[in-house]
């Protein structure tokens, strides 16, 4: 199935760019396997005349509006990340209205339409430091509660006001089942996303985005560490560093959604050219201004 994908997507002059918690095949297959902003940056960057995205809606979505032109396609059009859709639209308008002096600030991992209402958008690798670089006192950051928390921590000087979304993956992991992992591997470093909730980022050592882990276990000359984000981060972890290893909390986190980027679809999906992702072109207008903002902040 692999030689199929990769013939055809030659043929078709198709990139695919697949997230870490994407499945191992479909890692496997990719021009480009990242984290959310590196895949970004790589769709915009793009030259194909077809995106295939192995990740969730968002990240199609995304895709998409960076490249309003191309076809951009998912491998299963129902994958999709519920924290996404986390914030009602008219809570933003009711923050527009309480705060003359408000920056909305936009999780990558939210709707097309959620950025529309937004100033910038932010991933898990760039959030701190976009957020410092606005000159608004006050933030509303959607819609992640906790990787708001986060940056609100590390930026002080700013008013941040937290919506209330999560992600259920990262959100399920507990104190008590990290510790439990450390207890049974002394010498490991637990390393963190930062959509945990903050009782796992207390007692962590490193938080950071999946590419920052990735990074951080490479450089690290620790041999052991406890990986608190989903699952799909493993298969660059054990490639990068035979010598080390990976333990997970029980139970093993996991997102369903990212797991539907199947060898399967992913071949059915570049022979058919379906599942496309279609949106208005108004909403593309509005929702590449808060996107542009971030790739700008960001550099
Ligand atoms: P990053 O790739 O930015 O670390 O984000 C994690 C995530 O949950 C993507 O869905
Ligand atoms: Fe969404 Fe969480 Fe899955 Fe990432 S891991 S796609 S944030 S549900």
């Amino acid at each position: 199935m692999t030689d199929k994908i990769l013939k055809l997507k030659k043929e078709k002059n198709a990139v695919i760019l697949t997230h870490y918690y994407a499945p191992e095949e479909a890692q496997q297959v990719a021009d480009f396997v990242g984290d959310s902003f590196y895949l970004a940056k790589k769709a915009k960057e793009t030259g194909a005349d077809i995106i295939l995205f192995c990740g969730v809606r968002f990240m199609g979505e995304s895709a998409k509006i960076l490249n309003p032109e191309k076809k951009v396609l998912m491998p299963d059009p129902s994958a999709d990340c519920p924290m996404a859709h986390m914030v009602a639209e008219g809570k933003i308008q009711q923050m527009r209205k309480a705060y003359s002096d408000l920056s909305v600030v936009c999780y990558i991992n939210s709707t097309a339409e959620l950025k529309c209402l937004s100033d910038v958008c932010v991933t898990s690798s760039n959030a701190v430091k976009i957020v410092k670089s606005l000159k608004s006192k006050n933030i509303f950051f959607i819609p992640d509660k906790n990787l708001g928390a986060f940056v609100a921590k590390q930026v002080p000087e700013k008013n941040i006001i937290l919506n209330d979304g999560f992600c259920p993956i990262h959100a399920d992991l507990t104190a008590a089942q990290v510790l439990k992992a450390r207890e049974k591997h002394p010498e490991a470093l637990i390393l963190t996303h930062p959509e945990c909730e903050n009782e796992v980022l207390s007692v962590s050592d490193f938080i950071g985005s999946t590419a920052e882990i990735i990074d951080y276990a490479k450089n690290s000359s620790s041999a052991e560490f406890i990986i608190c984000t989903e699952r799909g981060v493993e298969h660059k972890l054990f490639s990068d560093n035979p010598d080390k290893k990976f333990f997970f909390p029980e139970p093993c986190p996991c997102c369903a959604d990212m797991k539907a980027n199947t060898a399967q679809a992913i071949l059915e999906t570049l022979e058919a050219e379906n599942n496309e992702i279609i949106l208005d072109d108004e909403i593309c207008k509005k929702a590449i201004i808060p996107l542009n903002k971030m790739l700008e902040l960001a550099r």
